[in-house]
């Protein structure tokens, strides 16, 4: 038998209504703030994601599904596409491409879908995993940051999930980070011989991924590190205090984490986690932070942006831990007996469907019992038996699976009578 491939899932339809119910949450929630959809490709030039991410990164380094667009051909770098890691740098593109700055520049986006990196796979993390992702354009403002993280608690709140805390830090802007990078560098450098191979690579060319190593070894040897929100320059810590002074009015719960610094090369300023105790190691449910100098560096004009993903999949394992999903039952099972009460009845659920009415029939001729039984099973609210005797007197019997309750109802005007009653 053939087997789904390492680190992909099925999300299957007993999964589903969770699913549903956690995008709908998300979707009410970020239109009443106007945010609006953007639907964008799965797959784009490798480029794209290579200049924007990052080329040191994990992610661009060893987690992407890259190939040639044309099998055999000679690989040009401008033919290699990707399975998109994220959704940020497409919908930065998008915002370039179409030229959506143009007017005002103010435009605040979601998107959900399946994003792709070849990780090792465990519980929590998946080689395609789900974003529910949100990006604000066209302001540097700090509250733009806090509207983010507030909609990131609020969301929560809203599927039952209250013990998260959102961890915070800055990583600075051109102005300050550089001067930091040596400060850090030349720490680094002292007990180069501490760290392992990663870090030995990472500190020439990415020095702040050092901070984040997990590897015990570099962690003892970083303890004492220079912190980049102590040299933050009067601008960004100016724009710091505010994110943190408006969520504390807000009573959003925070922890400043002076080591955060994120998978992703393109953050400025505002970065942000939600972390939960429930997921264990992939305690990340949720990222994101400012990017001002994106939409520049892939060719548009300067202008900053903020925005977050949320990993669908690993909040929907919270809220389910939270609250068992309540399977959906139909409204009205309907039991023919017979090849003549089948034939009547079929157009019954038909129309039944198209009126609204959760529904399902018997298509196959089960005894009574049978079909009483599946009735049950499905959870039926209510039960349609409708047989030889009920065709010759003209009425159906309608049962209610609860009080067991019966009553009579003619056939003349029973879709109406149902779809009043159940509908
Ligand atoms: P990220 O931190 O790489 O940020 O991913 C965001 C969230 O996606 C993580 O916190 C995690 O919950 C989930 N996630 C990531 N990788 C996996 C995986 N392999 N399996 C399951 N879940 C995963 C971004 O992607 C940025 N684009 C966020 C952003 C938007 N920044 C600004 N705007």
């Amino acid at each position: 038998m053939i087997q789904l491939i390492r680190g992909f899932r099925d999300i299957l339809p007993s999964d589903v209504p969770l699913w549903q119910r956690i995008e709908q949450t998300a979707v009410e929630l970020f239109e009443a703030y106007g945010f609006a959809e953007i639907r964008i490709p799965i797959m784009e030039k490798t480029e794209l994601f290579a200049r924007s991410i990052g080329e040191t990164t994990d992610i661009v380094e060893k987690e992407m599904y890259t190939f040639a667009d044309r099998q055999g051909a000679k690989q040009k770098a401008d033919e290699l596409l990707t399975l998109r890691p994220e959704a940020t740098a497409s919908i930065v593109r998008a915002y370039i491409q179409h030229k959506m700055y143009a007017g005002d520049p103010l435009h605040k986006f979601y998107m959900t879908g399946p994003m792709f990196r070849r990780e090792r796979p465990q519980k929590g993390r998946y080689r395609q995993f789900y974003q529910i992702d949100a990006e604000i354009f066209g302001t540097g403002s700090a509250y733009a940051d806090v509207l983010l993280i507030s909609m990131l608690t609020e969301l929560l709140r809203r599927l039952g999930v209250d013990d998260t805390k959102a961890h915070l830090n800055s990583l600075g802007c051109p102005e300050c980070r550089p001067a930091y990078r040596e400060t850090l560098t030349a720490y680094i450098d002292a007990r180069a011989d501490r760290l392992c191979e990663d870090c030995q690579r990472r500190k020439t060319r990415n020095p702040l991924r050092v901070l984040d190593c997990k590897v015990t070894a570099c962690r003892e040897a970083m303890t004492q590190a220079p912190e980049l929100i102590d040299h933050l320059c009067d601008a960004c810590r100016d724009h710091f205090a505010i994110v943190t002074e408006s969520l504390a009015d807000l009573s959003v719960p925070y922890v400043l984490d002076k080591r955060l610094v994120r998978g992703l090369d393109y953050y400025t300023r505002t970065t942000f986690e939600i972390h939960t105790e429930v997921l264990g190691a992939q305690s990340a449910v949720a990222g994101g932070g400012r990017y001002d100098g994106l939409v520049e560096a892939l060719g548009g004009p300067s202008i900053p942006a903020s925005g977050f993903a949320i990993g669908f999949d690993r909040l929907a394992e919270i809220v389910a831990q939270k609250q068992p999903a309540a399977v959906p039952a139909p409204a009205l099972f309907i039991a023919p007996i017979g090849e003549e009460a089948r034939a009547r009845a079929f157009p019954w659920f038909i129309e039944l469907g198209q009126a609204g009415v959760t529904c399902d029939i018997e298509m196959g001729g089960k005894s009574l019992k049978a079909q009483m039984k599946r009735a049950n099973r499905i959870g039926a609210a209510h039960v349609l038996i409708v047989g030889e005797t009920e065709l010759v007197q003209g009425a159906a019997i309608l049962r209610d699976m609860n009080t067991k309750a019966q009553q009579a109802v003619p056939l003349e005007r029973l879709v109406a009578t149902l779809v009043a009653e159940l509908g």
